[in-house]
């Protein structure tokens, strides 16, 4: 197996894992840095999952995921987003990451040039790398009002390019693609007979008076399209291990020959578990979000009251990218300052690109009053002494 340079430990995991350290040794830790909801897996969900155990779910399954549950995904798809797709169309992974992986796996060949946003998702590069060492990452950054520069990547595209991987609702940022934009990328992709690669998985968790608009809706790509999705941050079950892609029958199945040969299949009883989802929930994201909401109101406010960060409020998912050029300190440099002097854990907005070493990804899954104390730091620390 060659690795590239690209195939590195996740920055965020080795983050968490010092505030760990630091946590155990009973210091103070408020942490931004974990990728996961802060409310427990919902009960139905946990109750069906045992069901499921006890009922002898526990043996091989399709590879492809459960018939049942393909069928479900199916039917919210439709009522969601008015798209198409069949039970031939989906495929169950252990897990969004994965289901990403056999994507790329499924597509890529030497020498394709794949296009990715930055600020990214710290797998991407890795995971695209893994699949084709011989493929060529092509990285485009957000513009600095985290607006998509859709022209530079129009422009960017050539013979070589196979796939645009896009991230609406966006991981870090928590910006949302306008129904405008999102048509006028559907039409280039058309247009240059590209591969898409929409990562759905935030889709959500929306704030009020936001529209997320999916890609699965335009037919007009169907056949260019991966969609991928899951329950690890809908549903807190980023330990459960499940996620999806929706993609034209083909693909799937070269996807689902490389599950059958990887995995086999997905834990048969957390499928049956997920199945609940889609047979009893009651709305359980409403209440959540409105704490959410109140988390980034309160942070957005209180950023832009402090004289050395700044930052665009997000419309979803639950991170807040902050611009700390004013510190005049790249990103790792002041993140490895705050957890040190102050056991406040962020993350280094490098870790998303080499263009973002101004930034830092606050992830707002901890308690009001812990962000509260955080705030309280950042206004009275004295900057000056973070800077070597
Ligand atoms: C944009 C994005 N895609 C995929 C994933 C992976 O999700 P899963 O835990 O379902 O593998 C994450 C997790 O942080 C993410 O932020």
């Amino acid at each position: 197996m060659k690795f590239s340079k690209e195939v590195q430990e996740s920055p965020t995991l080795s983050l968490a894992e010092i505030a760990r350290k630091r946590k155990q040794a009973g210091k103070k830790v408020i942490s931004f840095a974990v990728g996961e909801p802060d409310f427990k897996t919902p009960e139905f969900i946990i109750k069906a999952t045992i069901k499921a155990l006890k009922e002898g779910y526990t043996g091989y399954s399709t590879p492809q995921g459960l018939i049942e549950l393909r069928i479900a995904i199916k039917e919210d798809y439709k009522k969601r987003y008015n798209a198409n797709y069949s039970e031939e169309e989906i495929i169950v992974f252990p897990g969004a990451k994965a289901a990403i992986f056999a994507s790329l796996a499924s597509l890529l060949e030497k020498d394709d040039e794949v296009i990715i946003i930055s600020p990214y998702y710290v797998s991407y590069p890795p995971l695209i790398k893994l699949a084709e060492v011989e493929s060529k990452i092509i990285e485009i950054p957000l513009r600095k009002d985290f607006k998509l520069p859709i022209d530079k990547i129009k422009a960017a595209i050539t013979k070589q390019t196979k796939l645009l991987i896009l991230n609406y609702p966006n991981n870090p940022t928590g910006q949302l693609l306008t129904k405008q934009e999102v048509k006028e990328l559907v039409q280039i992709i058309k247009e240059k007979e590209i591969y898409l690669l929409a990562d759905e998985i935030y889709d959500q968790l929306i704030f009020e008076g936001e529209t997320f608009v999916s890609f699965s809706g335009f037919k007009e790509i169907k056949d260019q399209l991966i969609i991928i999705n899951g329950f690890s941050k809908a549903y807190a079950m980023t330990g459960f291990r499940i996620g999806y892609a929706l993609a034209n029958k083909d693909l799937v199945k070269k996807m689902n020959l490389f599950n059958q040969n990887t995995n086999t299949n997905t834990n048969t009883f957390v499928q049956r578990g997920c199945l609940a989802i889609y047979e009893n929930d009651k709305g359980h994201l409403a209440t959540y979000l409105k704490q959410l909401q109140k988390k980034v109101n309160y942070l957005d406010k209180q950023i832009k009251t402090i004289p050395y960060l700044t930052g665009i409020k997000p419309r979803s998912t639950f991170y807040y990218f902050v611009d700390i050029s004013k510190t005049q300190q790249g990103s790792q440099t002041f993140s490895k300052y705050l957890i040190e002097r102050h056991g406040i854990v962020a993350t280094p907005g490098k870790a998303f690109g080499k263009k973002w070493d101004n930034y830092l990804r606050l992830s707002l899954a901890l308690p009001l009053e812990e962000i509260k104390e955080a705030v309280k730091i950042l206004k009275t620390m004295e900057l000056k002494k973070t800077i070597k």
